[in-house]
């Protein structure tokens, strides 16, 4: 990857992955960058200020240059604002380090930085210019950020395309396959509605209408993939309630998703629960641009495998399901 860098880029580096990677900065040092940005993976580095470094670190590029996000989705999320305003836009390039940016966050344009204690408040669409997939980052990951990137992947198999979610079941993809294949999904639907306009990215969302709210109950200690992983066991069964998804549909996936990716228990999503009660889940939905004007949540429900819906699901149909989650049961 250090190899085919432009020379001269402004380059955007998680500080973490410049410590574990060793041999990195010396290799990037070869493509002559006009100045290396080192930022923490962290929510507090997504903001203006960061922006506002890497605009001044940016002061010398050629609209033709190039600003590179090495590191995961909070480097790649802010370095993508700053490639939209430096100049009125320079290229940016992607160098993803995580397996969620893999998947994820370093494909479909998006990028934000966190405002008025909101995240993502200011955001844009910037596509990459060329992203870089290198999964010898991976080997340094922590066993938690490998599963909620997979626990994505998985959620785009089982909502866009029966066959591969088919094939990863009979036997698990290595970790480049899960990538490029996951990627793929994405992009098609990313190319369908590039600019969010149509409501075809809304997909994405799946199973993460319920894992917001666990993020937020545990105040983020449940990490967002797996967060996402008990969102789909909601989504399955709100599914099954409202009579979208059918008994076998929602048990094969359970079991699959808790086979491969490793989402978490029943249990995990009761702990995950244990302080919510109905009423909290409403405003952080509605806050969400989930919640319709009934009252009603806007979600993103399975047929079957490969094949999603959005439904209006009335209070009536997830409010009796909650005793059962919170007891760690199906319901
Ligand atoms: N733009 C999008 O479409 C989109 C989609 C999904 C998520 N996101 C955003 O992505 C962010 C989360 O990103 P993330 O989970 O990829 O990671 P991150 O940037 O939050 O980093 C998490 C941790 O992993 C470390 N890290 C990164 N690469 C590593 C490696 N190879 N080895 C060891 N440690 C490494 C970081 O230093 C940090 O400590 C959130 O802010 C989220 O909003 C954006
Ligand atoms: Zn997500």
């Amino acid at each position: 990857m250090a190899a085919s860098l432009p020379e001269g880029a402004v380059i955007a580096l998680d500080r973490r992955v410049a410590r574990l990677h060793p041999a990195l900065e010396p290799a990037l040092a070869r493509s002559r960058p006009r100045a290396v940005v080192m930022l923490e993976g962290a929510e507090r580095t997504k903001s203006l200020v960061t922006v506002e470094r890497l605009a001044r670190a940016a002061q010398t590029l050629p609209r033709s240059g190039a600003l590179v996000a090495i590191g995961g989705g909070t480097i790649g999320d802010v370095a993508t604002v700053a490639a939209h305003l430096v100049k009125r836009g320079v290229p940016i390039l992607h160098v993803p380090t995580t397996l969620l940016a893999s998947v994820d966050s370093s494909l479909g344009g998006k990028g934000a930085v966190n405002a008025g204690g909101v995240k993502n408040a200011l955001g844009v669409f910037h596509y990459a210019e060329r992203t870089f997939l290198c999964s010898e980052f991976f080997g340094t990951l922590p066993e938690a950020q490998l599963r909620e990137g997979a626990i994505e992947a998985w959620k785009m198999a089982v909502c866009l395309d029966a066959s591969t979610w088919e094939r990863w079941s009979r036997s698990p993809p290595s970790q480049e396959t899960l990538v490029r294949e996951a990627r793929r999904l994405k992009a098609v639907v990313c190319e369908a509605d590039p600019y969010e306009r149509l409501g075809v990215r809304t997909v994405l969302n799946f199973g993460h209408t319920f894992g917001h709210v666990v993020e937020s109950a545990t105040r983020f200690r449940v990490r967002h993939g797996e967060a996402v992983g008990l969102g789909m066991l909601c989504a399955l069964d709100v599914g099954r309630a409202v009579g979208t998804t059918s008994e076998s549909v929602a048990r094969e996936v359970e079991q699959r998703l808790y086979q491969f990716p490793r989402v978490g228990s029943r249990a995990r999503l009761a702990k995950g629960l244990e302080r919510v009660r109905p009423k909290d889940v409403e405003a952080p939905l509605a806050a969400d641009k989930k919640a319709g004007t009934a009252g009603e949540f806007r979600m993103v429900l399975l047929g079957e495998i490969g094949d999603w819906t959005i439904e209006a699901v009335p209070a009536s149909a997830w409010r009796p399901l909650f005793e059962a989650w919170k007891a760690g049961r199906r319901p």
